[in-house]
């Protein structure tokens, strides 16, 4: 039987993907680096540390691991201070809707994503009274595809990752779901997440009733 939620934030909850894109931007063009949506594409789900390592090799740069880590810092103090722009307005349509539900339903909810700010997000959001575990990439040290993050938000609520649908927009958080025995519910397209469980194009179609009536025999 299903009894708790599992959220990736970024893509799911809110849409940080344009501010870490600007962060990305503003430090590759100091750094005279080729950076566009495209290649930002490539880094959703992905740690800090990884979307700068693939944006160095979309450039063909090689740096020491200590000048790799002070670039990525100082495109999280960029990010970071973008946060503040953020506003209770800023979830993506039907996310406080369904968190709402879940609540009053009596779910238990936990957060799995693999930034390291994510707590700053969701006070921004005005959203850390909807969850009772705060899973992100301070809570683990393998990201996704590992299965890690999803794996402590399931023990922390004290639940069976069958007991737990986790809600992805990136194809390697779907992978990551998939590998710990999670129910996979993929936000967006075919391409990147057709390998849930079940997929909706975004999250107002994906409500409580939609996932009650895809899993059926589990709630
Ligand atoms: C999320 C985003 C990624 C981001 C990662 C780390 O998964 O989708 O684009 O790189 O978090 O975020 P952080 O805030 O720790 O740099
Ligand atoms: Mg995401």
């Amino acid at each position: 039987m299903i009894k708790g939620f599992i959220f990736d934030l970024d893509g799911v909850i809110t849409d940080t993907a344009e501010l870490h894109f600007l962060a990305w931007k503003a430090l590759a063009d100091e750094m005279g680096w080729n950076f566009d949506r495209e290649v930002n594409e490539k880094l959703r789900g992905v740690s800090r540390l990884d979307s700068i390592g693939i944006i160095m090799d979309h450039n063909a740069v090689n740096l020491p691991e200590k000048e790799v880590v002070e670039l990525a810092t100082k495109k999280n103090e960029i990010y970071v201070a973008s946060l503040n722009q953020i506003t209770p307005e800023d979830y993506l349509p039907g996310a406080r809707e369904l968190l709402t539900h879940l609540r009053q339903e009596g779910f238990k909810v936990a957060l799995g994503s693999a930034s390291k700010n994510s707590t700053k997000v969701l006070a921004q959001l005005d959203a850390t009274k909807y969850f009772d575990v705060i899973g992100d990439g301070n809570s683990v040290s393998k990201s996704k595809p590992a299965p890690d993050i999803f794996l402590f938000g399931a023990e922390k609520l004290e639940l069976k990752p069958e007991e737990c649908v986790v809600y992805e927009d990136a194809e390697s958080g779907v992978d990551a779901a998939k590998a710990g025995g999670f129910h996979a519910v993929g936000i967006g397209p075919k391409e990147r997440v057709g390998h849930a469980d079940v997929r909706f194009d975004d999250m107002k179609q994906a409500t409580l009733f939609e996932v009650k009536s895809h899993f059926k025999d589990l709630f």
